[in-house]
């Protein structure tokens, strides 16, 4: 596996290459992002994977500067994959200067659920995957549905700004008890991470619910918060909501149910389709 750090470097090697997939990511990596880079390789002639933390999806509350940095085992998982090329910036390489165009999303898309709790965040996301597509010029692209807010937001931009770019999603891997895997969970202690499979089963639950005919989706939410609510936790949302845009439900369309809770000083979040 190559490891560029500098754009120039990066474009050289990339000049020719084919079919490129690209697996944008903040590190710290799974075994989530390492089917996505397995999803990858059937797609392209080229697999690049990217680690950048980004600070510009961070909130100043939010933990940019804790957010685990794992470089050296994030490169080993990389090679085993069969990753080709790995991008690798650090701040200035990606921010010379402080970043001063930035990606609007529709505010309808980004001040609910995520976006309500993290203001800014999806901005800030879109920005940086804007440039990295700009530097890395892939003909796809892949990103994970536990960020499904995160999915939507990128699929629109790349359809509504017509960049020449096709994105795929990889399903959610979860542990043998249910919990969605994400870099977060290694900051839950071990009595956390005995209860963190909870927001999973309530989401199975409505889900179940769901498919059994249940519409009633207000009560639906209401008693899964309650759940949580019950056994510790801090929940931001759980919501029932149409998969295209996250909007409230009209009419007979595809569903997801979506949820967000912080478990002690930890804020996990998990999604199912229905
Ligand atoms: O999902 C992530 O890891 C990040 O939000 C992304 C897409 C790499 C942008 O920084």
């Amino acid at each position: 596996m190559q490891t560029h750090p500098h754009i120039a470097d990066l474009r050289r090697a990339l000049a020719n290459a084919g079919r490129i997939a690209f697996v944008p990511t903040m590190g710290n990596l799974h075994d989530g992002h390492i089917t996505l880079m397995h999803q990858a390789r059937e797609h392209a002639d080229v697999v690049v994977a990217s680690i950048f933390v980004n600070r510009l999806q961070f909130g100043p509350k939010e933990d940019f500067d804790k957010y685990p940095r794992t470089f050296e085992n994030d490169c080993a998982r990389l090679r085993d994959a069969g990753v080709d090329i790995l991008f690798a910036p650090d701040e200035n390489e990606m921010y010379p200067a402080p970043q001063r165009y930035h990606v609007e999303p529709d505010h309808a898309h980004v001040s609910i659920l995520e976006g309500a709790v993290r203001p800014g965040h999806f901005g800030g996301v879109a920005t940086v995957v804007l440039k990295l597509f700009n530097i890395v010029q892939p003909d796809v692209a892949l990103f994970g549905k536990k960020d499904y807010q995160q999915l939507m937001v990128l699929k629109n931009m790349v359809r509504e700004l017509a960049l020449p770019i096709e994105v795929l999603s990889g399903e959610t891997v979860r542990a043998e008890d249910g919990l969605a895997l994400s870099s977060r969970n290694g900051y839950l202690s071990a009595a956390e991470r005995a209860e963190a499979p909870r927001l999973s089963r309530v989401l199975q639950h409505i889900r179940d619910r769901i498919v059994a005919g249940d519409r009633d989706f207000l009560r639906l939410e209401t008693e899964a918060v309650a759940e949580l609510s019950a056994h510790g936790w801090q929940p931001d949302y759980i919501a029932v909501r149409q998969r295209g845009d996250l909007q409230s439900p009209r009419g007979d369309v595809p569903l997801v149910v979506l949820g967000a809770a912080k478990l002690g000083s930890t804020r996990l979040i998990d999604n199912l389709e229905i």
